[in-house]
C-alpha cells in the first residue's frame, strides 16, 4: 500500500483531493480477553505504515523485555499503552487510535474484552458506526461475544464485522470458520443484528488483514481493511435539526452573553429562531461566535458560543433547540440499563442521571425485566447485577429536553451515578417517555402546612431517628414523644415495628425493601408535616442514600437527623429482642450488623451516645434542641 506521503509526493493536488473528500469511519473492536483485539489493531497500524519511527523503535524493545512473541514484534503492547495493562496482559481502559489509508480515516476504539470492563466498550461504542466483533476459531461464539453483541445492538451500531481471529490455530478450517459464522448469524438475528460480515483472520501472521496471504484460499470475501475502507458510514448528522446542550454561559462582561457548547445535531446561522428547553421560551440566533471569529453558519461536531437577539435565562444543561423542531421535554421514561458496578442497583433509590450537560435525580420503579444475553429472555428481576442489562422505568426529579436513543445517541444517552461515592455505576439508553403523570395536575388547597401547624401553636418538623436495632430508637422516641404533648405539642410516632404491621408488611429486610420501606415512610411523614404535626421516625434506616432521599423530601430547618449511636457489642449484649441470638444462629437472615450494613450518619443534627446517656436524659436532650432551634414554638 502507498503511504500517503508518498502520494503526497508524487502527485499533490491528487494527494489534497483525495485527502478532502476522505470519510471517516468510528468503529470499535471487542471480544473476550485473549482474543487477540490488541494484536489486530497493532497489526492494522502497522501494515498501514502510519506508526512513527520512534514508536516503532519503542516496540521493538518492549517486545524483547516483555513481549509474549519471544523477541518477535508484539502488536499488543503497541496498544496496551498502560503499563499496568501490560503487566496484567489484559486491556483496561479505552484506548482511541487514529489510522489512515488512501481511502478513509478512521478512529478505533480499542475495548476492553475483560468481564468488569463492560462500562469501557458502552463508553467506545456511544460513537461508533461499526463493530469488528472477534471471535477466537478454537472457542467460537462464547457468552461475552452475545453480552457485547447485545450492547452493540443496544448503542445502535448496526454493521458488524465477526473477525474469527486465530485462524492458524485451526489449520485455516474451513467447517470451523462456517460454524463459527452459522452459530453467530442464528443469535444476531435474534437480536435484529442484520448485517454481519465475517472474516477469516490470523491477527498476528496478518491472513486477511491487509492482505489474503496464501493459508485461506477457499475464502473469496474482502479483507478486514477492505471491508472498513468501503462499508457505509452513518450519514451525517448535519441535516437534522439543531441541538445543542449548554455546557456553559460565557458573560466575560455585562455585554456579552453567550452560551457555549458543542453541536450535537444539525446547523444554525444567525437570524435562526431557536427554542431554549426546558423553559420553552424563543428568541433568534444574533451571533454564531468562535475563537477564530463569528460563522456563518455551524453544523453538528463543532462548539460555538450563541448570542441571542433576547435575554433569556439559559443555564449550564439546558439544551438550544430548533424552534420548529424542538425535542420533547418529559420526567418519566422507559429505558434500557446497563449496570456497571459491583453493588446492584436498587429499585427505589434514588441515582444521579447525567444526561447531556444536565445532572438530575433519577429513580427506578420499577424494574421490568432482565434480559438473559444467551437466550435473549426477559426475565423478572429485583435489582441488576454488575454487567446485567434491564429495561426500567425512570422518574426524574425534574423534566429534561431528550430524544429517543434510537434518534439521538446524544440525546437519548445517560449514565448514573451513585449520590455518595460519585462512581459512574450504570449507562442508559431512553426509549421513550411514559405519560404515567400526564393526566395528573397538583390541586391547589387553600388550608395549607402554616395554617395547620399555627393552628396547633407550633412549627411542624421531622425527627428521623437512625440506629441498630435494639439501640434504644424506639424507647427514645416514645420518651420524647411524651414530653412534648404534655406540653401541648401535637404529634405522631412512626416507628419500623409497627408500620411493618399495617401499611409496609408487604416488605421483608433485603436491601431493595429496604429502600422501599425508607421511601413510603419518608412520604408519609412528609404527608404528617403537611398537616402540622411533629412527625418522630424510628427506623434503622441503616443506608445513607435513603436518609439523604428522604431530608430531599423536605424544606431547611423541616428535618432533623438524630443518630441514636448505640455500637454493635452493646446492642448485641442488650438484645432486648433476642433478634442477634438468632441472626449470630444463622436464624434470621440480612440483620443489621450482622450480614447486612448498617452506614451511620456522618453529620447528623443531633449525635446522642448511648453508652453515655440514659433514655431519659436521651430524651430530655433531643427536646431540648428542639426547643433551642424554635421548632416546637408557635409557628
Ligand atoms: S429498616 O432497616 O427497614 O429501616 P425497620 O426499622 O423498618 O428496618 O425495622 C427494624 C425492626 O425489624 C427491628 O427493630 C427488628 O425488630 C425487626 N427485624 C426483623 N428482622 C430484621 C433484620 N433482618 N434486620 C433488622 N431488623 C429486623
Amino acid at each position: 500500500m502507498e503511504r500517503p506521503a508518498e502520494l503526497a509526493a508524487r502527485d499533490p493536488a491528487e494527494y489534497l483531493r483525495a485527502q478532502e473528500q476522505k470519510g471517516l469511519l468510528r468503529f470499535i473492536t471487542c471480544g473476550s480477553v485473549d482474543d487477540g483485539k490488541s494484536t489486530l489493531i497493532g497489526r492494522l497500524l502497522y501494515e498501514a505504515r502510519l506508526i512513527l519511527d520512534d514508536q516503532l523503535a519503542a516496540l521493538e524493545l518492549d517486545s524483547k523485555r516483555v513481549g509474549t512473541r519471544g523477541g518477535e514484534l508484539d502488536f499488543a503492547l503497541l496498544v496496551d499503552g498502560l503499563a499496568a495493562e501490560r503487566e496484567q496482559g489484559i486491556t483496561i481502559d479505552v484506548a482511541y487510535r487514529f489510522f489512515e489509508t488512501e481511502r478513509r480515516k478512521f478512529i478505533v476504539a480499542d475495548t476492553p474484552g475483560h468481564e468488569q470492563y463492560t462500562r469501557n466498550m458502552v463508553t467506545g461504542a456511544s460513537t461508533a458506526d461499526l463493530a469488528v466483533i472477534l471471535v477466537d476459531a478454537r472457542k467460537g461464539v462464547l457468552t461475552q461475544t452475545r453480552r457485547h453483541s447485545v450492547l452493540v445492538q443496544l448503542l445502535g451500531i448496526s454493521r458488524v464485522v465477526l473477525a474469527i481471529n486465530k485462524m492458524d490455530l485451526v489449520a485455516y478450517s474451513r467447517t470451523t470458520f462456517e460454524a463459527i459464522l452459522a452459530d453467530y448469524r442464528t443469535f444476531a438475528s435474534g437480536i435484529g443484528l442484520a448485517d454481519v460480515t465475517p472474516v477469516p483472520l490470523s491477527a498476528v501472521h496478518g491472513d486477511n488483514i491487509i492482505s489474503r496471504g496464501p493459508n485461506m484460499p477457499w475464502y473469496q470475501g474482502p479483507t478486514l481493511i477492505e471491508h472498513l475502507e468501503r462499508v457505509a458510514v452513518r450519514t451525517d448528522d448535519a441535516g437534522a435539526a439543531l441541538r445543542m446542550p449548554v455546557q456553559w454561559v460565557n458573560r466575560p462582561n455585562a455585554d456579552f452573553r453567550g452560551f457555549a457548547g458543542q453541536i450535537v445535531s444539525g446547523t444554525v446561522r444567525p437570524g435562526d429562531r431557536v427554542r431554549v428547553l426546558p423553559s420553552g421560551r424563543e428568541a433568534r440566533v444574533a451571533r454564531v461566535v468562535t475563537a477564530g471569529g463569528d460563522l456563518e453558519a455551524a453544523t453538528a461536531g463543532q462548539s460555538v458560543t450563541l448570542t441571542l437577539d433576547a435575554e433569556l435565562d439559559v443555564a449550564r444543561g439546558d439544551l438550544i433547540a430548533a424552534a420548529d423542531s424542538p425535542p420533547q421535554v418529559a420526567d418519566q421514561f422507559e429505558a434500557t440499563i446497563v449496570w456497571l458496578h459491583d453493588e446492584p442497583m436498587l429499585q427505589g433509590r434514588a441515582y444521579l442521571m447525567k444526561a447531556g450537560a444536565r445532572t438530575v435525580s433519577a429513580t427506578v420503579s420499577p424494574l421490568k425485566h432482565k434480559i438473559n444475553v444467551n437466550t435473549l429472555e426477559h426475565t423478572a428481576a429485583e435489582r441488576l447485577e454488575l454487567n446485567d442489562i434491564g429495561v426500567c422505568e425512570l422518574e426524574l426529579d425534574r423534566s429534561i429536553p431528550f430524544e429517543p436513543y434510537r434518534e439521538n445517541r446524544a440525546l437519548g444517552g445517560f449514565i448514573l451515578i451513585d449520590r455518595l461515592t460519585n462512581n459512574t455505576v450504570g449507562a442508559g439508553l431512553i426509549h421513550f417517555a411514559l405519560r404515567r403523570s400526564q393526566n395528573l395536575h397538583w390541586q391547589a388547597v387553600d388550608v395549607d402546612k402554616q395554617t395547620r401547624s399555627r393552628q396547633k401553636g407550633q412549627r411542624a418538623c421531622v425527627l428521623w431517628l437512625t440506629g441498630l436495632s435494639g439501640a434504644g430508637k424506639s424507647t427514645i422516641a416514645n420518651l420524647v414523644e411524651k414530653r412534648l404533648t404534655a406540653s401541648g405539642r401535637h404529634t405522631y410516632l412512626l416507628d419500623g415495628d409497627n408500620v411493618r404491621h399495617g401499611l409496609n408488611k408487604d416488605l421483608g429486610f433485603t436491601a431493595q425493601d429496604r429502600v422501599e420501606n425508607i421511601r413510603r415512610v419518608a412520604e408519609v411523614s412528609k404527608l404528617m408535616l403537611d398537616a402540622g404535626l411533629i412527625v418522630l421516625v424510628s427506623f434503622i434506616s441503616p443506608f445513607r442514600s435513603e436518609r439523604r432521599m428522604a431530608r430531599a423530601l423536605f424544606a431547611p430547618g423541616e428535618f432533623f437527623e438524630v443518630f441514636i449511636d448505640t455500637p454493635l457489642a452493646e446492642a448485641e449484649r442488650r438484645d432486648v429482642k433476642g433478634l442477634y441470638r438468632k441472626a449470630r444462629r444463622g436464624e434470621i437472615k440480612n440483620f443489621t450488623g450482622i450480614d447486612s450494613p448498617y452506614e451511620p450518619p456522618e453529620s447528623p443534627e443531633i449525635h446522642i451516645e448511648t453508652m453515655r446517656l440514659d433514655p431519659d436524659a436521651a430524651a430530655e436532650r433531643i427536646v431540648a434542641r428542639l426547643m433551642a432551634l424554635k421548632v416546637t414554638g408557635p409557628a
